[in-house]
């Protein structure tokens, strides 16, 4: 079954088209992450798969029902929003419990929901507290808990860790992670972070100027990136792009080396001027420049090198990429 399907989807705010063809599907059980820069496109995505706003043309469809028309309350679905929105004169079992109460659900049905959440994202020890008196973690624990206690068809989550502080943030990926496979319920999940995106998707879905540039799985899109966009923003530091000629290949493509493939060798192909070192402990950062190229490598391991210092980086030839002049994939 299909939890979601989009076809042909836009959107305009008046002569600003936004969302542009955008054709997607999201299998039961999915875990789909929209991932793009700032401005893209994906929170008025979110949203309008939401009913939060009308999509100007195209087909939503959610558990193969047309939704065009539906209100988001009839839509089945539940969204997570980075701001909490908890609504403040109410304890936290009084905002986990709202809606079920304007649904019209009975007491025990309610309270058995309730326990269920509060004790899958251990806030037991809260539900009598109110949004102030809460850390940023878990009001965002209770943000979850009030989606999860409606039981949808379809989680919506809008960049919910992007107010937390970074440990956190890794702790509170890894409960959505762990939530998802215990509830094994569809999750669409809106973040600018290609990490957050890398670590948490089924299917990442990676979107630009209200395009659609590639669908795929983490490791497919990391391997075998569409285009120069797509290869540049998943992968942390970004993917090196230099002109063909600094290499002695066409000058009419640029070539695309991912930090992690290159290494210090005395043979290597490219020449480079260490201009800054990152000693991470784990790995170290090394920023150079060929000619005015700057490459970033990131070597595995602890390596006295300096500003300043000239190194010899290779690498395999395999995990070179090309793409031409408008950015699209070659090899
Ligand atoms: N209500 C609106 N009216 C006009 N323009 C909007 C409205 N909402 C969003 N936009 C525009 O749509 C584009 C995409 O916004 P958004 O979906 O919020 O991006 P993202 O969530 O990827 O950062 C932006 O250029 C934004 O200014
Ligand atoms: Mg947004």
């Amino acid at each position: 079954m299909t939890a979601l399907s989009l076809s042909n989807v836009n959107k305009s705010f008046g002569k600003v088209h936004v969302l542009k063809d955008i054709n997607l599907e999201v299998e039961d059980g999915e875990f789909v992450v929209f991932v793009g820069p700032s401005g893209c496109g994906k929170s008025t995505l979110l949203r309008v798969v939401a009913g939060l706003e009308d999509a100007t043309s195209g087909d939503i469809r959610i558990a193969g029902e047309l939704v065009n028309l539906t209100p988001p309350s009839k839509r089945g679905i539940a969204m997570v929003f980075q701001s909490y929105a908890l609504y403040p004169h109410l304890n936290v079992r009084g905002n986990m419990t709202l809606a079920l109460k304007q649904e019209g659900q009975s007491k025990a049905v309610i309270e058995e929901r309730v326990q269920k959440a509060s004790n899958m994202l251990g806030l037991d020890p809260y539900l009598d507290r109110f949004p102030s008196e809460l850390s940023g973690g878990q009001r965002q624990r209770v943000a979850i808990g009030r989606a999860i206690v409606r039981e949808p068809k379809l989680f919506l989550f809008d960049e919910p860790l992007s107010n937390l502080d970074a440990a956190l943030r890794m702790n509170t990926r890894i409960e959505i992670a762990n939530l998802h496979r215990q509830l094994g319920a569809s999750m669409i999940y809106v973040t600018h972070d290609q990490t957050e995106a890398m670590t948490l998707a089924d299917k990442i879905v990676v979107l630009r100027e209200g395009r659609v540039e590639q669908i795929g799985s983490p490791m497919e899109l990391y391997n075998n990136p569409v285009n120069k966009f797509v290869a540049g923003f998943l992968g942390s530091p970004s993917m090196n792009f230099f002109p063909g000629e600094l290499l002695n290949a066409d000058d009419d493509r640029t070539l695309g080396i991912r930090p992690e493939d290159l290494f210090i060798a005395d043979d290597g192909p490219l020449s480079v001027r260490v201009s800054h070192v990152e000693h991470l402990g784990g790995d170290t950062n090394v920023i150079a420049h060929a000619k005015d190229h700057q490459i970033t490598a990131r070597l595995f391991g602890q390596y006295q090198v300096s500003e300043g210092e000239d190194l010899r980086l290779g690498f395999k030839p395999e995990s070179t990429y090309a793409f031409d002049q408008d950015g699209l994939r070659l090899n």
